[in-house]
């Protein structure tokens, strides 16, 4: 008997227009084109004007694949945003999307998920699951990011690294057997929290109306993105490697039989030791961290749709995904594109 399976049908992109390249930077922070250069691989990122919302460049790139899957917005039966930098506290960035795309009168549910950079593998996990148990058809998934607005711009240690964008994939029901997603592989481990965090939550303000905290002190400054990159660098390493290595061995595949590698884009360096252990030539890696930076939840959508619109991904393909972003959390996914 046929059961569901999900297939990405469609792929977009939203980059906002600012390039912040790497001499510019070297006018702010005590650093150097080269240094940027060679330990990152970062030539250039992209910065969201002011005013311009993680939920501006999802809905951009969210009308771009549903053109490209050929399909409406109206006709999505969940709407998923895989962000760090959600516009509000509350409401959730994918109902704001929904309303931007003129659908909220449909009532399909609409919610984030927030797993850092792993962000799209956790949503990519859900939607799957979602198709595969036949409750929706047509999923919207977008990782969006405004992540330059969690950065401190002293810090030279973490503001070269980081940009803004968006990438979106529609997910259709198509029968097992068919191309399509064969499987997500999501994981966390918790205990990593001082390796790499964000600027504090709202738990962290002053309590109101305790002795004598006056009414301006509950204005406190949150904080900004903290990391130990050279920890974190063996951290992505590892896992993003051991994740990759088992979904493969799920299906008895291994990297010869890989196309594609599309992984995070953090930095050449972690991309570089990552296709090593995986054991794919380097040729088939999917890079945009030299155009992009780290755009946490929406690098690997990004890199996606770059490598489909410039016709690398072809029909048949096995692609591999792979994601690591903070808390630790990280995943992979294995597609017959
Ligand atoms: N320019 C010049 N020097 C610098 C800069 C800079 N921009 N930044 C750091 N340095 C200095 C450091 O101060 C240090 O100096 P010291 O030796 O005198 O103390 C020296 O360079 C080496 O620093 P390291 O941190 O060891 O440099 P490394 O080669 O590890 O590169 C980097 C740093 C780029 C941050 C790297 O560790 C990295 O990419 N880490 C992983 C980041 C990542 O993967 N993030 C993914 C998850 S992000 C998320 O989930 C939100």
């Amino acid at each position: 008997m046929k059961y569901p399976m999900a297939r990405i049908t469609g792929t977009g992109s939203c980059l906002p227009e600012r390039r912040l390249g790497n001499a510019e930077l070297a006018r702010v922070v005590e650093t150097t084109e080269d240094w940027i250069l060679s330990r990152t691989g970062i030539v250039e990122r992209r910065i969201a004007a002011a005013g311009e919302l993680t939920s501006d460049l999802a809905t951009r790139a969210a009308r771009q694949a549903l053109e490209a899957a050929g399909v409406g917005a109206e006709e999505m039966d969940l709407i998923l945003v895989a962000t760090t930098t959600a516009d509000h506290i509350f409401p959730a960035t994918a109902t704001v999307v929904q309303h931007k795309l003129g659908v909220s009168e449909r009532h399909a549910p609409a919610f984030d998920v927030q797993a850092v950079c792993a962000g799209f593998m956790y949503g990519l996990s859900v939607a799957e699951k979602y198709i595969v148990s036949g409750s929706c058809r047509r999923v919207l998934l977008i990782g969006a990011e405004v992540f330059s607005r969690l950065i401190d711009w002293t810090d030279r240690s973490t503001c070269i690294l980081f940009g803004d964008g968006a990438g979106a994939v529609v997910l259709e029901a198509v029968d097992s057997g068919e191309r399509g997603l064969l499987s997500t592989h999501i994981h966390a481990d918790g205990s990593y929290l001082d390796m790499l965090k964000g600027p504090d939550g709202v738990g962290y303000l002053p309590v109101p109306l305790t002795g004598d905290t006056p009414a301006a002190a509950m204005r406190r400054d949150l904080g900004y993105v903290e990391m130990r990159g050279n920890d974190v660098f063996k951290h992505a390493v590892k896992t993003m490697g051991q994740v990759a290595e088992s979904a493969l061995a799920a299906h008895g595949l291994t990297a010869k039989d890989l196309a594609w590698l599309v992984p995070h884009q953090a930095n050449i360096r972690i991309i570089q030791s990552i296709a090593k252990r995986v054991g794919i030539d380097p040729e088939r890696v999917v890079v945009t961290v030299d155009r992009h930076g780290n755009t946490s939840a929406a690098s690997i959508p990004l890199a996606l749709d770059d490598a489909v619109r410039g016709g690398r991904i072809q029909p048949g393909d096995l692609v591999l995904l792979d994601g690591f972003g903070g808390g630790f959390t990280w995943g992979a996914a294995l597609l017959r594109w």
